[in-house]
């Protein structure tokens, strides 16, 4: 039996653009992603020997194949036709869920990352990041990693200049969004602002953190906040104790500020922590 570690980093949409509904159901997207250093940790035994088992370090997530990172075990060796002997996929969790931060996406990239290397690599990063479309619409992203622009469902990168570095705070207020069900909600909304994703590329070629801050924009984030008005209260506090910008992630509920130091973002963690139990300070990886 093998053991295999693999991170399994969370995300933030810097800028998400729903282009239009297509005929499979599914929106075109437009979204430079970027992974941040909250992670999950994945560990899985190879060789078992025992049916598949899937073990979470947190309650209230599927431990069965509706999980992802099963799912994502289960489509690598059917198409690469690997016959593992048996696995076991141990999740320690720390990536809020039902927070636009991607995590059983991030999970199930791990695997197939882990499971990729394991058999000497036999899929390029771009072809694993594929095979990852078939798993969930942020896998592909979630394989890859840094900053990319990500289009179509999901399933198409390319990878941009590294965000500069910089600090982040993350909060996840306790409520969780729908994603189909927000969807549906854009479909019947006029998207009064869209991002300018040429802006944030240029930002990002100059390195030019300020310019990143200012071209946030998720055209999923007025939706949700005029629903969930404390999304403007987090916002507040962030504003006021020196973020450079802040803004919902993906389908929410999770906000992110972009804090111009460390000593910022740990005075406004600790604001929010006196009425958020999910509060992290993230640097970009
Ligand atoms: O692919 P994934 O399971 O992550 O998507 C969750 C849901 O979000 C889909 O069932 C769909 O309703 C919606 N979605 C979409 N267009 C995308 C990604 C997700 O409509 N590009």
């Amino acid at each position: 039996m093998t053991t295999l570690f693999e991170p399994a980093y969370a995300k933030l949409n810097l800028t998400l653009d729903v282009l239009g509904k297509r005929e499979d159901g599914y929106h075109d997207l437009q979204s430079v992603m970027q992974t941040i250093s909250i992670r999950d940790d994945i560990e899985i035994d190879v060789g078992t020997g025992k049916p598949w088992r899937l073990l979470c370090s947190v309650e209230g997530l599927p431990t069965d194949e509706t999980n992802l990172a099963w799912k994502a075990a289960e489509v690598f060796c059917r198409t690469l036709k690997k016959d593992p002997q048996g696995l076991e996929i141990r999740i320690v969790k720390r990536i809020p869920f039902g927070a636009g931060m991607g995590g059983g996406s991030a999970d199930a990239a791990a695997v197939l990352r882990a499971l990729n290397r394991h058999y000497g690599e036999p899929l390029s990063v771009l072809a694993l990041a594929e095979l990852g479309a078939q798993v969930g619409s942020d896998v592909p992203f979630c394989v890859l990693c840094g900053t990319a622009m990500v289009e179509g469902r999901g399933e198409r990168l390319r990878k941009l200049p590294d965000m500069p570095d910089c600090v982040f705070v993350v909060c996840k207020p306790d409520f969780s969004v729908s994603t189909p069900e927000l969807y549906r909600k854009l479909d019947q909304t006029a998207i009064p602002l869209r991002p300018d994703n040429r802006a944030m590329e240029s930002a990002l070629l100059a390195g030019d953190l300020g310019a990143v801050a200012e071209n946030l924009c998720n055209v999923f984030d007025p939706v949700v906040t005029a629903e969930h008005l404390e999304l403007n209260y987090i916002k507040s506090i962030c504003h006021s104790y020196g973020a450079l910008n802040q803004q919902m992630t993906g389908s929410g509920s999770a906000i992110f500020a972009i804090m111009p130091s460390f000593e910022y973002a740990a005075v406004v963690c600790n604001m929010l922590k006196e009425n958020y139990p999910q509060v992290f300070i993230a640097k970009p990886v």
